[in-house]
């Protein structure tokens, strides 16, 4: 565990925190291993039956560190939001988020994982990959078609159109949308009930409803060669660049 990670088991419910506020916590390597290593964590524990997901600072996150992002691609090493993504994707354990302010990127997209998803009225979805010179990732190819239609999928994948909370549980993504003060209890409200229930059938409900993981691994895997590539194209470290300088200045 790092500071920027915070992991907290209590009452069968293992609480992850992003915690890198003064950067939207977004998400560096070293947090993307510490994250995949609780999932792993959370799924071999029996005295953890739940998940929650959460930002602090008023973030949730605002995705891939693109610092980060742009010197692994630099060394030609794989990211390690990789292996984090295929984690979330197959966990056992049922996850709950809990969203205020930004959640951008694979903020979005690991939502499509989450059981139960609760936001704050300043919660803002993006999916800006193919502005970044990007593609989706987290089988969002697949899952937000799957869950927005087409026509909604490619307003936010290809456009990159940012989206609110209202819309957000408008299109199923997410469940409740509950005042800043509330939301982190809203969360491991809903962990606490999950965690009270017979874990063994939940966790087979949970699998029934997500349907065969075999079709999502497989998309994320299309996604994850065509990622590794575009990660390295000049029109990803154009747009990664001029986003750091603009930070810069
Ligand atoms: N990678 C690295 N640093 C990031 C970051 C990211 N993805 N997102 C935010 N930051 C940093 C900013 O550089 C800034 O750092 P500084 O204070 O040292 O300059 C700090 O976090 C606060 O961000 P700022 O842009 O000032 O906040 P904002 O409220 O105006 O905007 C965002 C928030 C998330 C909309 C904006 O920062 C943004 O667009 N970030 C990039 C998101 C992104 O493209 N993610 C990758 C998806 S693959």
């Amino acid at each position: 565990m790092t500071t920027e990670t915070i992991v907290a088991i209590e009452a069968g419910v293992m609480r992850i925190t992003m915690n890198r506020p003064d950067k939207k916590n977004a998400l560096t390597g070293a947090m993307y291993d510490a994250m995949t290593a609780a999932m792993e964590q959370a799924d071999a524990r029996d005295d953890v039956r739940a998940v929650v997901l959460e930002g602090s600072g008023g973030a949730f996150t605002a995705g891939n560190d693109l610092g980060d992002f742009l010197a692994t691609a630099t060394r030609g090493q794989e990211s390690r939001a990789f292996p984090f993504i295929r984690k979330i994707a197959t966990l056992d354990t049922p996850i709950v988020a809990a969203v205020d302010g930004v959640a951008v990127g694979v903020g979005t997209t690991l939502l499509f994982h989450c059981d139960l998803v609760y936001a704050t009225p300043a919660a803002k979805f993006r999916m800006p990959f193919v502005d970044l010179g990007l593609l989706p990732e987290a089988g969002s190819s697949l899952l937000a078609p799957a869950r927005f239609g087409m026509a909604k999928a490619s307003e936010y994948i290809l456009l990159a159109e940012a989206f609110g909370p209202q819309e957000a549980k408008d299109l199923g993504l997410v469940n409740g949308i509950v005042p800043q003060a509330e939301l982190a209890e809203t969360a491991m409200a809903a962990a606490r009930k999950l965690a009270a229930k017979p874990a063994g059938a939940l966790r087979m409900a949970r699998q029934l409803m997500r349907g065969d993981r075999k079709d999502i691994v497989a998309a994320m895997e299309r996604e994850s060669a065509a990622f590794a590539k575009a990660l390295k194209s000049p029109e990803a470290k154009a747009a990664f660049e001029s986003f750091l300088n603009r930070a810069k200045g």
